[in-house]
């Protein structure tokens, strides 16, 4: 059988989780990366093509089934999106909620435009859970399916904070783990559907290595105003050392849980939850936008067009067994 050949667009940390991933999916192999510093990469990548951006005729020449779009969300996608739609088949990770709607309809117009697929806001939020919000929503009706993040004893590191942590003047560096109330989850698993306001379902704790001239007084305020990243929420700032921080808060560990719950029949108690616990936010975020370019290579293989949403695929699509084996053995 033929594998399905990947081009990497954007190498950082969802761009290395998508070549440990391809290294665990048989049917699946590296094509290439494409990249705005591609001299940065091949420090790094020796044994596939690494081209620039901008070289199409290099990057179409490799042969690659799908693209995934490994750039960020916020100024990256918007634009590397629709341009390469045009091109070839595609999957990103778009993560703006709010703006997804708008995504989608420019990535329909481009993907259609191009005849190519392309498999918009996927990960593990938006991605899983957004899938298991609908489930959740569908199978158990009147119920509301609340995401809460930051479970375990050390929370989960939230990149957007981090990054709005490091914009701080006198703020060298710093990382921001959330953790999930631990009575509000209770109240969700108990059926209540709460009205929560933002504030209510997660707190926010803080590592800030600070410049030695700085005002750490100061930095501490400007954290606990941040309108939208820390201002609803009960935060915490702690200050450390650069090396503390390097020691004992590396990596990108994540969890979280989807939960709804609600009543069945004449008020019998029905809850559903669906709970992801990552080492790396970011490998894993890799490792479902793997399996989606699976599926993109067979809608494509269909004949369809456009783009799509981890709602709108069918879950044998996502998988490398067969229909005969998820009969047989998954089902
Ligand atoms: N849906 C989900 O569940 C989910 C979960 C996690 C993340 N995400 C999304 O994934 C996006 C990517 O996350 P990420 O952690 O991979 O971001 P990142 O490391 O900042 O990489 C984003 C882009 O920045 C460039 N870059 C990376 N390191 C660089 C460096 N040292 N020097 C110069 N340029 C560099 C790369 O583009 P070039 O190679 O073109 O230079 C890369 O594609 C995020 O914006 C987020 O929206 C989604």
């Amino acid at each position: 059988m033929e594998k399905i050949r990947i081009l990497i667009a954007g190498y950082g940390n969802v761009g290395r989780g998508v070549v440990a991933a391809l290294k665990r999916n048989p049917d699946m192999e590296l094509a290439g990366i494409i990249s705005r510093s591609p001299d940065r990469v091949r420090k790094e990548v020796t044994d596939v093509p690494v081209l620039a951006f901008d070289d199409v005729a290099g990057f179409l020449s490799l042969k690659a089934d799908v693209a995934i779009l490994c750039g960020g969300s916020k100024n990256d996608l918007p634009q590397q999106g629709p341009w390469m739609a045009q091109y070839m088949n595609t999957v990103d990770s778009f993560d703006n909620h709010s703006r997804v709607p708008e995504y989608f309809h420019t990535m329909d117009e481009a993907a259609k435009k191009g005849c190519h697929v392309s498999i918009i806001s996927t990960g593990w939020d938006p991605g899983i859970f957004s899938l298991e919000r609908t489930l959740g929503s569908a199978f158990l009706p009147g119920s509301r399916a609340y995401g809460f993040y930051g479970l375990g004893p050390k929370g989960g590191l939230s990149m957007g904070h981090s990054d709005a942590l490091r914009t701080i003047p006198g703020v060298v560096d710093a990382r921001q783990f959330t953790h999930a109330v631990p009575e509000a989850l209770e109240r969700v698993r108990k059926g209540e559907n709460p009205a929560f306001e933002p504030g209510d379902m997660h707190t926010r704790e803080c590592f800030v290595v600070a410049a030695p001239d700085a005002d750490k007084e100061e930095i501490e305020k400007t954290i606990k105003a941040m309108p939208g990243y820390f201002a609803p929420y009960k935060t915490v700032v702690n200050f450390i050392s650069q090396e503390e921080l390097n020691e004992k808060y590396k990596g990108f560990p994540h969890d979280g849980t989807v939960a709804a719950a609600g009543v069945t029949g004449d008020g019998n108690s029905a809850a559903i939850e669906y709970r992801c616990v990552w080492g790396s936010n970011p490998e894993a975020t890799a490792s479902v936008l793997v399996a989606h370019a699976r599926a993109a290579a067979r809608l494509f293989a269909e004949g369809r067009k456009g783009a799509f949403t981890i709602l709108d695929i069918p879950p044998a699509y996502f998988s490398q067994y067969d229909r005969e084996e998820l009969l047989a053995h998954w089902i």
